[in-house]
């Protein structure tokens, strides 16, 4: 799980023996009573801009800062020595922040929880069970027929949804195609969302997972046991939308082991082999697939929105990547997990949009024991923020940081900090999903490319982005999205 290349380490001052400083010493913005720096947070764009926010401060206070927002205290690292003393003591089970929301509805309805929620043995037990199918490269190649499948139909979408060149919501689209993906990979069943006309439990499905997952943000910064005990909106729409989610998986789950129990012979399927193998309860493998689907999802999608975004933005690189495919591919030849070896580019396009637009900003870690940090001594229990976006855009690990550049992985001597590129976490907590999106992404990224030019048609370097894609077809990409 060690990242590529990990020893290639630039040591920076935080790396070297210093007498350490307590955890007061550690330099933030002002922490008002009550709100802390919140309100700081809010006048800077809010909580949905909080990543440019942590941008700013690690520009004004280094490599490491403490903040309040509330009562929520946390310590910010964005350097990649930083990382690196942080994975060098890694314990055996690291923890992530708790996400109570989603705690809350499992022990309310007596659910398990899965690799998103679980911690210690428990989680190191599921973990290992689904470890070998999802993060072994030869295994994940195996699924590239499954999510091309996907993709075929995917590609002609693109094709039919436009209404005058337009697409109406490029985003939901792109949604619809990673859902669909994560569930053929899981059930082994096509839900139909890419059809003209979604049937009505696929769309719950969907949905279901939209409104779970605009729901719980609210109940993170207020106490879920108030939502709970009020029954307020937030916790009711949330129960249904879990309740939803829960009961589709389980129909699904059941089936496909139903098929497994009535056959001895070795399946290769996933679901069944991870069953077969991982001495997990139905409950537990219920809860761990069910939150494999949440999170691959909204990750997958939105980091397809971007490489769209960001080949549009740059044609010199789109049109440097297609001269690879086309070099890899001949005429109508689907792409695989083993062409895709030979397509170094796309692998660093994918790389360098996930670096300037990373789908999730930060991962977090509670220290289990006291931990020394560059110069200072954390103490256990304290909440530490790992802040990819502002590693992936500070100027010190990559030049030119505001600029699409996919060469820069390519180069020679590349001497990129294998600690300052970490859109999927870090160690033994890392994403379990990690090969299998970016194997998609891959694919898809050269689907789309090899047919269809995709076209920036205003010039604003702001979010609004308007995108045309022509080649085949005349097709302009309409998207509306805040980040
Ligand atoms: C954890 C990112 C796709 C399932 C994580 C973490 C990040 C992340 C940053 C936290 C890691 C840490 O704390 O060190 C992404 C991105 C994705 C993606 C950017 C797509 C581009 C997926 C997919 C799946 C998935 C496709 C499911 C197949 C999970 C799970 C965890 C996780 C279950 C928790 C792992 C654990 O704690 O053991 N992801 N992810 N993710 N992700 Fe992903």
């Amino acid at each position: 799980l060690e990242p590529k290349n990990a020893t290639v380490a630039v040591p920076c001052r935080h790396s070297l023996p210093m007498p350490t400083q307590s955890l007061d010493s550690i330099p933030g913005p002002k922490n008002w009573p009550l709100f802390g720096s919140l309100i700081e947070v809010i006048l800077k764009g809010g909580l949905q801009r909080q990543h440019d926010a942590l941008i700013d401060y690690h520009k004004k206070f280094g490599k490491i800062f403490r903040m309040k927002l509330g009562s929520f205290d946390s310590v910010h690292i964005g350097a990649p020595c930083l990382l690196e003393a942080l994975y060098r003591k890694e314990s055996a089970y690291p923890e992530r922040l708790e996400i109570k929301p989603w705690k809350a509805y499992r022990d309310f309805r007596d659910e398990a929880y899965g690799l998103l929620l679980l911690e210690g043995k428990d989680w190191q037990r599921v973990r290992s069970a689904f470890q070998q199918k999802l993060m072994k490269p030869t295994e994940v190649a195996k699924l590239d027929g499954k999510i091309n499948q996907v993709l075929a139909d995917f590609v002609s979408r693109i094709g039919q949804v436009t209404v005058n060149g337009q697409f109406e919501d490029l985003y939901f689209e792109l949604n619809k195609w990673s859902m669909e993906t994560i569930c053929l990979v899981l059930y082994d069943k096509r839900f139909g969302l890419l059809n003209e006309n979604v049937n009505e439990e696929a769309m719950t499905f969907i949905t279901s997972i939209k409104t779970m997952m605009s729901t719980f943000g609210a109940m993170m910064v207020t106490p879920v046991t108030l939502h709970k005990f009020f029954n307020t909106k937030h916790w009711r729409e949330h129960t249904k939308a879990w309740d939803r989610i829960f009961s589709t998986a389980k129909i699904y789950i059941d089936k496909k082991l139903m098929r497994y129990t009535r056959t001895t012979e070795p399946s290769d399927d996933f679901l069944c082999d991870i069953y077969r193998q991982g001495n997990l309860s139905r409950k537990e493998l219920y809860a761990a697939v069910t939150e494999l689907q949440v999170g691959g999802v909204e990750t997958t999608a939105n980091s397809m929105l971007w490489a769209i975004f960001n080949l549009s933005r740059n044609p010199g690189a789109q049109e440097k990547l297609l001269q690879e495919i086309r070099e890899v591919l001949s005429a109508n030849q689907t792409p695989n997990a083993e062409l895709l070896q030979r397509m170094p580019y796309l692998k660093a396009c994918l790389k360098e949009s996930m670096r300037l637009s990373p789908s999730i900003p930060f991962t977090s870690r509670t220290l289990d024991k006291d931990t020394v940090l560059g110069d200072y001594s954390i103490p256990k229990g304290t909440v530490l923020m790992i802040n990819s976006h502002a590693l992936g855009a500070n100027e010190e690990y990559f030049d030119d940081s505001s600029r699409f550049k996919p060469e820069r992985w390519l180069r020679e001597n590349c001497t990129i900090n294998p600690f300052a590129h970490v859109p999927f976490g870090i160690g033994k907590r890392m994403c379990i999903g990690r090969r299998l999106a970016e194997l998609q992404l891959q694919l898809a990224i050269c689907w789309v490319v090899k047919d269809y030019e995709i076209v920036a048609t205003d010039n604003e370097p702001t979010m609004r982005l308007c995108t045309q894609i022509i080649r085949k077809k005349v097709i302009i990409l309409d998207v509306n999205f805040w980040r």
